[in-house]
């Protein structure tokens, strides 16, 4: 379960100072499913990376099952990270020199898990996103919606319990962007995974059963009744 108390976040640009994030309480259930929108510049992308404990905030806490990411060291903090979170961008950033089947096998390399375990789990991964005959391919070789399967399936790889997406379909045309978020919502159900979504498009976020609105750094919650 992940709560966030007065949560802060100020960026510097030259002698101007932003806050990206102004004062965010927000509480998120295990194995919800939360979208975050709002208008560029409003505060989404730096939500996501707090709660990804990819940056800290400048004050509050942000407590992922009781521990607070902010107060732990850079070596337990990516510990955490490559333990329990798994992140989907919209730009997929794979390698592009190496194959699908290696681009999930980097996801493992951090946990321990031996050489044979990390082929055998790779390839489940892969067929769980419907990539079954793409293993040998390299990222230039695939469409945007392959490549962004591929991303998928080395987030997941790892068995996390959070799954953090920032404009995972930014990058896809429309029909692509509705077979990922099927596909999405598919994987948060069978593997029970706390997941946020940020998004700036109203299509997504209406399907969504709890939606964050961020504007200026500030979050206003809506439930939908299921
Ligand atoms: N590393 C940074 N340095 C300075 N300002 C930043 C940085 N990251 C984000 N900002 C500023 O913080 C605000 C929120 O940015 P962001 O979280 O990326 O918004 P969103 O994802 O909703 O578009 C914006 O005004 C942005 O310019
Ligand atoms: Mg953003």
């Amino acid at each position: 379960m992940y709560q966030l108390s007065g949560v802060t976040k100020r960026y510097r640009r030259g002698k101007d100072t932003v806050d990206a994030l102004a004062g965010v309480d927000l509480t998120i259930e295990d194995g919800g499913r939360l979208v975050i929108q709002g208008p560029t510049g409003g505060g989404k992308s730096t939500l996501l990376q707090m709660l990804g404990g990819l940056d800290r905030p400048t004050s509050g806490s942000v407590e992922l099952d009781g521990v607070d990411l902010a107060s732990l060291s850079e070596a337990r903090l990516t510990k955490v990270r490559s333990e329990n979170i798994g992140f989907v961008f919209q730009s997929f950033n794979l390698i592009p020199t190496l194959t699908a089947q290696e681009n999930v096998e980097t996801a493992l390399v951090p946990l321990g898990v031996k050489a044979a375990e990390r082929r055998t789990r790779a390839a489940e991964a892969l067929e769980s996103v419907g990539l079954g005959e793409r293993f040998g391919h390299l990222p230039g070789e695939m469409s945007g919606g392959q490549q962004q399967r591929v991303a998928i399936a080395r987030a997941l790889v790892k068995r996390p319990k959070v799954l953090l997406a920032d404009e995972p379909t930014g990058n896809l045309d429309e029909s692509m962007r509705d077979e990922i978020m099927t596909l999405l919502e598919g994987l948060w159900e069978e593997h029970g995974l706390t997941f946020v979504m940020v998004t700036h498009d109203s299509a997504l976020a209406r399907r969504a059963p709890r939606l964050a609105t961020i504007e200026k750094g500030k979050v206003k919650i809506t439930e939908r009744a299921a």
